[in-house]
């Protein structure tokens, strides 16, 4: 079923616009280590520093984003895979005009979706134009299905760690996944949590180190983000932090986080939207 679903690339695929979009999946491995945060601070950042730019919440099971920029959306990709909304009238403006598209559960197993739903959502995205300049995707934990073929349907692949150990060979865990069975060959990593630039550096470097040996992969550090009071603060008021206390520490570092990685060059094909979606229901559907 899925194989007639990625068989529509043909024609329309052809056609997509060749916009340049940047397409970031943010992983870990391990839970907690303050990916959502990432996402959405990022996703902030990015917004304020011009980018047109949207979030998609891929943490099916523990959907937070809206939380953390302070939406409450009653619509998801659910109501759009039903047939009942259009994927126009889901996605929710975000502050920093962030567009977010809520995935929620329910859109629970990629591999799950029929062919008809699959036709559907891809319809849907060929009819979307958002002018995207970059698509930030805030993954789940751990290794299951959908982190995989999420990140793997990325061209860009931003692991956040911490500087702890756990954080650390999780992290490796997730990465050896994506490098063996999907191909990747180059990780972004961003350490947060850290007590200081050294403490982040060595996490990095301990990581790296593994990475390249034993994966012969490409491990780029593109900076850290500081334990800070502020984000759990601003958590709690449902506002980013670069938002809520732009001059505290930890924002100053997303929005370092967010020149870093928002001036690299745009990687892999430049297909848009469609481009990403046909990929990650092609993945799927493996
Ligand atoms: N730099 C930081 N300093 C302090 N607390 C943080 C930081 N980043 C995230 N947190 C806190 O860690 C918890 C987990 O963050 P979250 O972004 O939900 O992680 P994940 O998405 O990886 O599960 C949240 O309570 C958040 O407030
Ligand atoms: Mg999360």
């Amino acid at each position: 079923m899925a194989e007639t679903a990625v068989d529509i690339s043909s024609a329309r695929a052809a056609q997509a616009v060749g916009h340049p979009l940047r397409v970031i999946a943010v992983a870990s491995g391990k839970g907690g280590v303050g990916k959502t945060n990432v996402a959405a601070n990022l996703a902030v950042a990015l917004g304020r520093q011009g980018r047109r730019v949207c979030v998609l919440d891929a943490d099916l099971g523990l959907a937070n984003l809206d939380v953390v920029l302070g939406l409450a959306p009653r619509l998801n990709l659910l109501h759009v895979l039903r047939g009942e909304r259009r994927l126009s009238e889901i996605i929710v403006d975000g502050p920093a005009g962030v567009q977010v598209i809520p995935a929620a559960s329910g859109f629970e197993e990629l591999t799950a979706l029929g062919a008809a739903e699959r036709i559907r959502l891809l319809d849907e995205v060929d009819a979307l134009d958002l002018g995207l300049d970059v698509l930030v995707i805030d993954t789940a934990a751990g290794i299951s299905g959908n982190v995989l073929y999420f990140t793997a349907a990325a061209a860009e692949a931003l692991i956040v760690i911490t500087p702890e150990p756990t954080a650390l060979t999780d992290a490796y865990a997730l990465m050896k996944v994506l490098a063996t069975r999907y191909g990747r060959r180059e990780f972004l990593v961003a350490v947060n949590m850290a007590s200081g630039a050294a403490d982040a550096e060595a996490a990095f470097a301990r990581l790296a180190r593994v990475a390249e040996r034993f994966l012969a992969v490409r491990v780029e550090y593109q900076g850290y983000v500081p334990w800070d009071d502020a984000v759990p603060r601003a958590v709690r008021h449902q506002v980013p932090v670069v938002l809520a206390a732009p001059s505290a520490p930890a924002s100053l570092a997303f929005a370092q986080l967010a020149q870093r990685v928002g001036g690299r060059p745009v990687a892999g094909p430049n297909g848009g939207l469609q481009f990403f979606f046909r990929r990650l229901l092609g993945e799927g559907g493996r």
